[in-house]
């Protein structure tokens, strides 16, 4: 048996921050952002809306096209860094109700970009021990919500949206799933991206100074750490298969800054057509990256069945980690 995604959807909300709109409210210039992160636009979750109702939305077009009712689902894992709560009740659960998926059980993960990454191998390995058959792993994110809009050196950055998978038990000997997991962090990096305010640490009170309680970014810190992981990552899942960088259709990592994953390209020699980049029209959306880009390759019909792709993550914790996949 292996563990295969059966189905990817995606929801992306409509509204769009073009980096025009961003020139009028900080000192930046849409070449600056351009050339330093290759991002054009960034859509914005709707003012009624809350991370969980975009995960839902995302999480019925993948259900849909995995053929898998809500009854069937045995598991929920949503990953985000913008959960409707702070802490609880988690966002899984309030998709667990919108779908009507009585059957599942439901709990969000904490990874920062990593969670969908994270909630792909915790899911293949929930399959593979036998108790559970249909999971929905969700990445989604309202990171506009914590965007400080006064700081240049994050507000270009981020987006809203959320993508899903759903990964089920493949009993065929067709060699089809989730084939290997790598799963790192370096929490010594903690301080470099991170949301201050709110915990146990510094709760929140009369004296929180508001942008404590927005995303907080090292760039540079962050920057070096991601080309260097990400290198780290290929080597370690081509390694463990015996395979070379020609045996893999697609890398899909995370999408922070195309910058980044030039330099990782030119570090390895592996064509920048390797890896299938859509930051120009998203952004950075955290969780959500990864199963956004799977989901517009599908609709594209990039992917055959059998393809060897990869999928990469980094972010907050610091985490990173990768899934080798066969389509
Ligand atoms: N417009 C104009 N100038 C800017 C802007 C802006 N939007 N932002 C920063 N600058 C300025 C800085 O103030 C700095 O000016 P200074 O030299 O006078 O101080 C100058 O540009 C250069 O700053 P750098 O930090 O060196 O810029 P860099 O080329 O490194 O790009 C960036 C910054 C885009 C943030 C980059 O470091 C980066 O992508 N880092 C990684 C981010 C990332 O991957 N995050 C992923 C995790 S997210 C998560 O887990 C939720």
């Amino acid at each position: 048996m292996t563990a295969e995604i059966r189905g990817i959807g995606a929801f992306i909300p409509e509204k769009v921050i073009t980096n025009e709109d961003l020139c009028k409210t900080v000192d930046t210039t849409d070449e600056w952002i351009k050339s330093h992160t290759g991002i054009e636009k960034r859509h914005m979750i709707a003012d009624e809306d809350a991370t969980s109702d975009m995960a839902t939305r995302a999480a019925r077009v993948a259900m849909e096209r995995a053929q898998v009712d809500a009854e069937e689902l045995d598991m929920i894992i949503v990953s985000s860094v913008t959960g409707d709560y702070p802490g609880f009740p988690s966002t899984a659960c309030l998709v667990q109700k919108n779908l009507g998926a009585e059957q599942a059980g439901a709990f969000d993960i904490l990874a920062g970009c990593t969670g969908f990454i994270y909630g792909l191998s915790i899911a293949k390995n929930m399959i593979l021990g036998g108790d559970f058959k249909h999971i929905l792993v969700i990445g989604a994110e309202s990171l506009t919500r914590i965007t400080n809009w006064d700081d240049r050196n994050t507000c270009v950055l981020f987006g809203d949206g959320a993508g899903a998978a759903i990964v089920s038990a493949n009993n065929h000997v067709d060699g089809r799933g989730i084939l290997q997991s790598v799963l790192k962090a370096e929490g010594a990096g903690a301080e470099y991206l991170m949301r201050k305010a709110g915990g146990s640490r510094h709760p929140l009170n009369a004296e929180t100074n508001i942008a404590d309680n927005l995303l907080s970014m090292n760039g540079r810190r962050v920057y070096g750490f991601a080309v260097r992981v990400n290198t780290i990552l290929i080597n370690s899942l081509l390694k463990k298969h015996n395979l070379r960088i020609g045996d893999i259709k697609y890398i899909v990592p995370h999408q922070a800054n195309e910058r980044i994953i030039q330099a990782v390209s030119e570090r390895m020699n592996i064509p920048m057509d390797k890896f299938y980049l859509n930051i120009r029209e998203y952004a950075n959306t955290s969780a959500a990256s990864v199963p956004l880009a799977l989901n517009e390759m599908v609709e594209k019909k990039l992917l055959n069945k059998g393809d060897l792709i990869m999928t990469l993550g980094f972010g907050a914790g610091l985490t990173y980690g990768g899934n080798l996949i066969r389509w």
